[in-house]
């Protein structure tokens, strides 16, 4: 641990960190985690597809970044990172969701899945640590979730994103330690956000949509899912999370998100078989 970063609650965050950069700052927990940080005093750089869907703010710059382009995301990242003279926080945000069964969707969704949400993620992970461990100090923020622990049916992919994502960040943690270099495994569970709308259904196989029990299975756990968006918090509380561990300037995995599914439920799956969770999570779910 870095122990000149650690500072009382009431400091604001500016006075560990300078600059950030954002992915996916336009709306949900992005664009929260965004909000916070300009509070905290912190200059933002924020991406989107389209800037337009971006915040106008003094202290915040812009970007516009398709994370789907590994090479072109790379060099805005370093462009940004020169006008900012360095990066102290960099939150890798950015994500969207896929609903469909894995054998019965075309295996180009799922790479390209993979692809944006773990490979660039990972890339920009590596850009920014470069720079950080050039200055010995910073704060790598890698936005998870607790479908990487608690994997949501039909979401097969988007489970092992996250579930990759929190390993390289769990793993980065021992490789930074003692460099000035903080990581944080953030894991949020469900936020109202515009991840439900924008969330991608492929179209399925035929196999699939002639097969009665699996289509009756999918629409109940789409209901399921549905129903848990919308009894979920609002995106700052989890920005109010993120500002608190980025306080206490260590390395941390974060659950973040209902009083259950954040802390009790990961509390009580220690306890249980594998084989008992899956089947507490098939029930949840209607399956
Ligand atoms: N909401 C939840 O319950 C929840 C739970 C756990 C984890 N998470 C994670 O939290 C992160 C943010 O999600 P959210 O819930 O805030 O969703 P959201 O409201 O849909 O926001 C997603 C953000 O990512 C950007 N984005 C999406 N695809 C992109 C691409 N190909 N290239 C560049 N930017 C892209 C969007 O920007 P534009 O569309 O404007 O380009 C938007 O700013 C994601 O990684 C998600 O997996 C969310």
């Amino acid at each position: 641990m870095h122990g000149a970063m650690v500072h009382s609650m009431s400091t604001l965050l500016s006075a560990q960190y300078r600059n950030a950069f954002i992915t996916g700052a336009s709306t949900g927990l992005g664009r929260a985690f965004a909000e916070m940080l300009l509070a905290q005093g912190v200059e933002v750089w924020g991406t989107a597809r389209d800037p337009a869907r971006l915040m106008k703010h003094e202290h915040f710059h812009a970007v516009a970044l398709e994370l789907g382009d590994g090479v072109a995301a790379e060099s805005l990242f370093l462009a940004a990172e020169q006008a900012a003279g360095g990066f102290d926080i960099a939150i890798n945000n950015a994500g969207f969701g896929v609903f469909g069964a894995f054998a019965h969707t075309d295996f180009v969704v799922w790479e390209e899945q993979w692809r944006i949400m773990l490979m660039n993620t990972a890339l920009l992970s590596h850009t920014a640590l470069k720079g950080m461990l050039a200055r010995k100090h910073g704060a790598l923020v890698n936005i998870s979730s607790l479908a990487g622990e608690f994997g949501m049916p039909y979401q097969a992919v988007y489970n092992s994103v996250k579930a990759g994502l929190s390993a390289l960040s769990e793993s980065l943690m021992y490789e930074l330690h003692g460099t000035g270099v903080i990581i944080i495994d953030f894991r949020p569970g469900d936020y109202l956000t515009e991840l439900e709308g924008a969330l991608r259904h492929p179209p399925q196989a035929t196999m699939l949509s002639d097969d009665a029990v699996n289509t009756q299975r999918m629409a109940r756990t789409w209901e399921m899912f549905v129903k848990m968006m919308h009894a979920c918090p609002p995106p700052a509380h989890a920005a109010e999370r993120l500002r608190n561990a980025l306080q206490r300037g260590r390395s941390a995995t974060v659950r973040s998100g209902m009083f259950f599914q954040a802390v009790i439920g990961p509390f009580l799956a220690r306890f249980v078989s594998l084989a008992l969770r899956r089947r507490i999570q098939e029930k949840y779910f209607g399956l």
